[in-house]
């Protein structure tokens, strides 16, 4: 069976580009191929946060995953800090790489331009991608299910992956990245030209665990064109375009069939079908979330799942010592 493999970082609250993007997939792969999915609570730390946030963001994440359906019994569901080979192979990683191939990252670029005015970059931003690299390579995981901004640094680890194949003989397997086809990029609702973001507005993110009439108030509020016509156009209507993929994507329904239902309905009546569609998806996984923060499965999932990942791990690990003669 191919080994599929995906994180998400608890930095922020999750939002609907997440779900989208990344967990839907997590969900419909599950059954098909040995899974791994893991809270990246390393990656977390590459900007400043708050000990009691990230530890609140790390319990919201594992009750999301639970909460949408991921399933213990078959998913090795862990956080990326219980598996020190992690942090181990993400070291020898950044000594496989070049500054330049880690300066050319387009999500580097993004943060490092938001920061440099005001301070100074942190250098867990640069290297964040060697240990994104470490996190897949341990597992010899066959393909990455992720949203396209971090289709790249998937790519960079198949770079990293085949240089070392190179240099040390076979050790690796090359992964390849899996993106949604519809709802890959889900943008920002007051911005519709950026992505949907944790650290983006808070009018144009949905956040997952949010006050639904909020979520509803956003959505009614979507920057739009004015020419009141449904139709899926990313360049000149990239707001509703954006809507008609959300639509889409918790819906199942294909973009045209969308575009036919809708067809002279008129904005105000298409955006209260898209607000009543989140919701109700919403709903559902935020009373779930609840009744699994009530109870007592996360320190029992979590612990199973870091000894099974280790075990994965420190096989790889021993090997690649091994290889470089440090065993
Ligand atoms: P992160 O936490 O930023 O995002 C988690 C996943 O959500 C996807 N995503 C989106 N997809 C569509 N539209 C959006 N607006 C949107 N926003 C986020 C991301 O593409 C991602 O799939 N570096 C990773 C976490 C990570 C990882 C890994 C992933 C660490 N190690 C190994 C895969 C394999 C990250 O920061 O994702």
């Amino acid at each position: 069976m191919k080994r599929m493999l995906s994180g998400i970082k608890p930095t922020g609250q999750l939002t609907l580009g997440n779900y989208i993007g990344a967990i839907k997939q997590f969900i419909e792969y599950q059954d098909e191929y040995e899974m791994l999915v893991f809270i990246a609570d390393l990656h977390a730390l590459t900007l400043p946060i708050d000990a009691k946030e990230l530890r609140k963001n790390t319990k919201d994440l594992i009750s999301v995953y639970l909460a949408c359906g991921l399933n213990p019994e078959k998913v090795t569901l862990f956080k990326q800090s219980d598996v020190h080979e992690h942090a181990e192979l993400g070291y020898i990683m950044a000594c496989n790489s070049y500054m330049g191939e880690l300066s050319r990252m387009t999500q580097y670029k993004d943060k490092t331009a938001r920061i440099s005015d005001h301070g100074s970059i942190p250098t867990g931003i640069f290297i964040y991608p060697t240990l994104m690299a470490a996190d897949i390579l341990l597992y010899d995981a066959d393909y990455i299910p992720v949203g396209l901004d971090q289709k790249q640094h998937v790519e960079l680890t198949r770079d990293l992956a085949i240089r070392f194949n190179n240099h040390y003989s076979e050790t690796f397997i090359v992964p390849e990245p899996i993106t949604p086809k519809t709802g890959a990029k889900i943008s920002s609702l007051s911005n519709p030209e950026k992505k949907m973001s944790k650290s983006e507005s808070e009018k144009g993110t949905l956040y997952l665990l949010e006050d639904l009439a909020i979520t509803r108030k956003k959505i009614m509020s979507a920057v739009t064109d004015c020419d009141n016509e449904i139709k899926y156009d990313m360049e000149h209507k990239p707001g509703i375009s954006n809507l008609l993929t959300i639509l889409s994507s918790l819906t199942g329904k294909s973009i045209d069939e969308l575009v036919q239902e809708y067809q002279g309905a008129g904005y105000g009546t298409f955006k209260k079908a898209v607000a009543d569609v989140v919701c109700n998806e919403l709903a559902e996984l935020q009373r779930k979330v609840k009744e699994i923060q009530e109870s007592n499965i996360i320190e029992n999932i979590l612990e199973e799942g870091a000894k099974k990942a280790s075990y994965l791990a420190r096989k790889k690990l021993s090997k690649v010592y091994r290889k470089i003669g440090l065993q």
